[in-house]
């Protein structure tokens, strides 16, 4: 049977048919502001607090003080004990920008995964990322590298990309087909009930329910209503992405 990590978001591993396949890494899409990194610490912070496991949170926009105060803010009151403890490990972009070379950082940082313990991995954001390497071939290159190496290392994985969700898909990055799964988080204009949703496109070797469940982002994280009705992308497409479908 397939080993599931569970994300423990309430509603989402329901969704996920009871979690993400271990070892898989997954791209977590969506414009500023729609969650990304909130469901990164809170998939870190679940781990350690409810199911023992311990995370690496590699982050090139924010210093530690700022995920922290960030964690602490949404009510994850105990993060900084985990990261005092070990349980969580946070490389900030201060760790990350460190050797001038970004290549011997990134295998510095390789080694230490390797060498360690550690169950999950969240990278905010992979866009940042990609941003290191001049031309496509490289960055091709070192994303493969990358995400080997995460699941050799037992490592289940959520990389952010701030890209939207697009329908019809066009235009689809390399990324996409690099990684296992693909989840978007979406926010639409003001206005609606519920304007946060999320959606999970893809989860190769995991039957998923792949429609749109409304999400809420409050106190405690991130929750997802997956009782409510969620609409299917099939053949419809959801009023506030403008245009018309045939
Ligand atoms: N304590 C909170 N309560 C309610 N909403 C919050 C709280 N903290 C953050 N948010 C919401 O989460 C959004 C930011 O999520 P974030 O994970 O930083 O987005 P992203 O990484 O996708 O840019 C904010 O725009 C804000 O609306
Ligand atoms: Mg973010």
């Amino acid at each position: 049977m397939t080993e599931l990590v569970k994300t423990g978001v309430e509603g989402l591993d329901s969704i996920l048919n009871g979690g993400i396949v271990k070892n898989a890494a997954v791209l977590i899409s969506g414009n500023p502001g729609t969650g990304k990194s909130i469901l990164g610490l809170q998939y870190l912070y679940n781990g350690v607090d409810q199911f023992d496991e311990g995370g690496i949170y590699l982050t090139f926009e924010e210093t530690e003080d700022d995920i922290q105060q960030a964690a602490e803010s949404i009510g994850f009151d105990r993060w900084q004990e985990y990261v005092e403890s070990g349980r969580i490990t946070v490389y900030d972009k201060h760790a990350l920008l460190r050797d001038g070379d970004f290549s011997s950082t990134l295998d510095r940082i390789l080694d230490d995964l390797r060498d360690t313990n550690y169950d999950r991995l969240v990278l905010d954001s992979l866009t940042m990322f990609q941003l290191f390497f001049e031309d496509e071939k490289d960055q091709r290159q070192y994303l493969l590298k990358f995400i080997d190496i995460l699941k050799d290392s037992g490592l289940t994985s959520l990389l952010t990309t701030e890209q939207s969700a697009i329908f019809p898909e066009t235009d689809i990055g390399l990324e996409n087909f690099l990684t296992d799964g693909n989840i978007y988080l979406i926010q639409s204009p003001a206005g609606a009930t519920s304007n946060r949703y999320i959606w999970v496109a893809k989860m190769r070797k995991q039957s998923i329910k792949n429609s749109m469940f409304p999400l809420e982002i409050a106190q405690g994280g991130i929750k997802v209503f997956e009782q409510a009705a969620g609409f299917s992308m099939v053949g419809e497409s959801p009023p506030w992405f403008g245009e018309e479908t045939e």
